[in-house]
């Protein structure tokens, strides 16, 4: 999955080309790229690596041109290079790129047949030379688009500009997202309004199997019919400027540091502090008869699912079932009539996820959908949205989005539990008194910082570390062991605790140290049993607890960190926050790059 723009300005696009690119670089920075007209040719100019080095490279060897399009790569077909870097392009028609040509070896192999010649690795290459083909047929460039996009199967967001035609840029969408902006006598694409904030308030989303034909004057859209459409335009409320790091050295440290803060105000939406209740907006669901629910999300947004499933079924008692998308679309899953489906996403682009949004719609559930990026697809998609107030979340490993997912997962608990007259008044009352106090709870954990940080040398010296958790406490193990494996870059696994013995166990010995997550609650005494085994084999035990924990079983571990005692309920809330802070002290000392770790990227927009 890939970041894309374009845009037919006054002058030269350069500058804005990049500063887009910069806001899409979330998706993917294998590499980046940008190629514009010039003396009626495409001219290109394409770097390896992060878009720094593109910025670099364009400073030595500026790039004029008033139409140009760009690209940031996170690599699917070919190694990240220069050669495999987007635009890919013939001497008549330049392309970029978001998603995956299924078909491409095929077409690939008809084109090496017809005597044209590909110099990359890329599934994208071809649309160049296929769209090439036609215009040598003698059809014009609309035509010789429309022509190639019959042949493609796959996924694709594309941006295409061609010689010689100063005045036309094509877009078309099918299962990647893509937005056009409108400016004044100029126009834009880009993969989410994000990129386009600075540029344009005024987006129109392009729809599935849509092929735009932009011109500085405007846009004329035709359907996967081939038949005349117009889209809505919205007006986008997103900043144009990027958020900045406020002082901190990396964005995931000031996210961490954000999370009182966002926690608060994804509550403040939900709850009414005065009579100490749950009031969530107008949803076309009816909670008291909705015979299961199924949640499906990808990643950290999964992990959220998993403790939901604990809270919708102990608190709310109903039936849930949650998978990962990739995994639920595929299965064929058998749903009930009226069945409620969840999709839990921080981008809300996240491919699997819609793909398992549009299974669910199929099988005549209410979509209901957690997401961060409210003009996102998903949300778009969905019956009803419950938004997370976390703002932009910059860093690729989430963590304010997974904590305001909780908060909102917590908040249709209590919702649902009330609907379902699952759960007594003063219960109702306690719990919502627990998520009122969560913002100063979560601030005192952020005070355990600097401990947090002397146990990272720990981990920093070791190969493998292991996360143990019960209960609601267990996806916290799950997500510690995904936080400490992505950004340091050492291999970590989360475990059930009581299934420690059914394998891992075998791993135990003083080199491995193993993270305990138990919070005092009615599994505590379980989770002890299963951290006496550990210490029993010589493991070294890093206790994450709260303070009746600690002061019953806080003697047992090498050591114990304290957390506020707050009510069960919210616990997997807090110790999310220690998980993340180990991981990125731990990143620090492995001087890994934090807020891009190799090889990943923050929104996947392909299968
Ligand atoms: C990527 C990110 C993860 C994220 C996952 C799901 O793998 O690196 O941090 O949890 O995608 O993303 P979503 O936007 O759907 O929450």
């Amino acid at each position: 999955m890939c970041g894309i723009v374009g845009i037919i300005g006054k002058e030269g696009v350069v500058g804005h080309l990049l500063e887009a690119l910069r806001r899409l670089e979330y998706r993917g920075y294998d590499s980046a790229g940008i190629a514009t007209l010039n003396d009626n040719r495409i001219e290109r100019r394409r770097a390896e690596g992060k878009l720094s080095n593109l910025v670099k490279l364009l400073e030595k060897d500026p790039l004029p041109g008033s139409i140009g399009i760009g690209h940031t790569r996170w690599a699917t077909h070919g190694v990240p290079n220069e050669v495999n870097a987007h635009p890919h392009a013939t001497d008549k028609v330049a392309v970029v790129h978001n998603g995956i040509i299924e078909n491409f070896q095929v077409l690939r192999d008809e084109l090496v047949a017809a005597g044209y010649k590909l110099a990359s690795e890329t599934d994208t290459e071809v649309v160049a030379h296929l769209i090439t083909k036609f215009l040598d047929d003698g059809l014009l460039p609309e035509e010789a688009t429309t022509a190639a996009l019959k042949q493609l199967e796959g996924a694709f967001a594309l941006g295409i500009i061609f010689a010689g035609e100063y005045d036309l840029m094509i877009a078309a969408r099918q299962g990647s997202p893509l937005a056009v902006g409108f400016g004044d006598g100029e126009m834009f694409i880009g993969s989410d309004a994000m990129a386009l904030a600075p540029l344009s308030e005024n987006i129109t989303y392009l729809e599935e199997g849509d092929c735009a034909v932009i011109t500085s004057a405007g846009v004329t859209v035709k359907d996967v019919e081939g038949q005349y459409v117009v889209r809505s335009v919205q007006e986008t409320a997103l900043s144009g400027a990027l958020t900045g790091k406020a002082g901190y050295k990396h964005f995931m440290l000031k996210e961490i540091y954000e999370q009182p803060q966002v926690i608060g105000d994804t509550l403040h939406s939900f709850v009414n502090l005065s009579e100490k209740t749950i009031t969530l907006p107008e949803l076309p669901i009816d909670f008291n008869t909705v015979p299961k629910i199924t949640i499906a999300a990808c990643g950290t947004a999964y992990y959220a699912g998993l403790i939901a499933k604990y809270w919708f079924e102990k608190i709310a008692r109903v039936s849930v079932e949650v998978d990962i998308a990739s995994e639920f679309r595929y299965r064929e899953l058998v749903m009930p009539k009226g069945g409620l489906a969840i999709l839990i996403s921080q981008s809300g682009e996240t491919a699997d996820t819609l793909a398992a949004l549009r299974y669910c719609r199929e099988q005549g559930q209410k979509i209901l959908s957690i997401i961060n990026v409210p003009e996102s697809t998903i949300a778009r998609e969905s019956d009803a949205v419950l938004p997370t107030y976390a703002g932009p979340e910059i860093g690729v490993a989430s963590t304010k989005a997974f904590t305001t997912q909780l908060t909102v997962l917590a908040t249709l608990t209590i919702v649902l539990a009330r609907a379902r007259g699952a759960i007594e008044v003063e219960r109702e009352s306690e719990l919502v008194e627990a998520l009122i106090e969560l913002p100063a709870r979560v601030a005192d954990v952020l005070n355990h910082d600097e401990r947090l940080k002397e146990l990272a040398v720990e981990l920093a010296a070791a190969q493998d570390v292991l996360f143990l958790g019960r209960g609601t406490s267990y996806p916290i193990a799950l997500e510690g062991a995904l936080k400490l494996k992505e950004i340091s870059y050492i291999h970590a696994e989360g475990y059930a605790a009581g299934e420690m013995k059914h394998g891992p166990i075998a791993l135990i010995d003083d080199g491995v140290p193993v993270i305990v997550i138990a919070p005092f609650d009615s599994l505590m005494e379980k989770t002890f049993s299963n951290m006496q085994e550990v210490i029993a084999r010589g493991g070294r035990v890093i206790f994450l607890t709260d303070e009746e924990g600690a002061r019953r079983l806080g003697n047992y571990a090498t050591h114990t960190i304290a957390l506020p005692q707050v009510d069960p309920f919210v616990a997997p809330i807090l110790h999310a926050i220690p998980v993340q802070l180990l991981a990125y002290h731990t990143a620090v000392i492995k001087n890994t790059d934090i807020d891009q770790p190799r090889n990943l990227a923050k929104s996947v927009t392909v299968e």
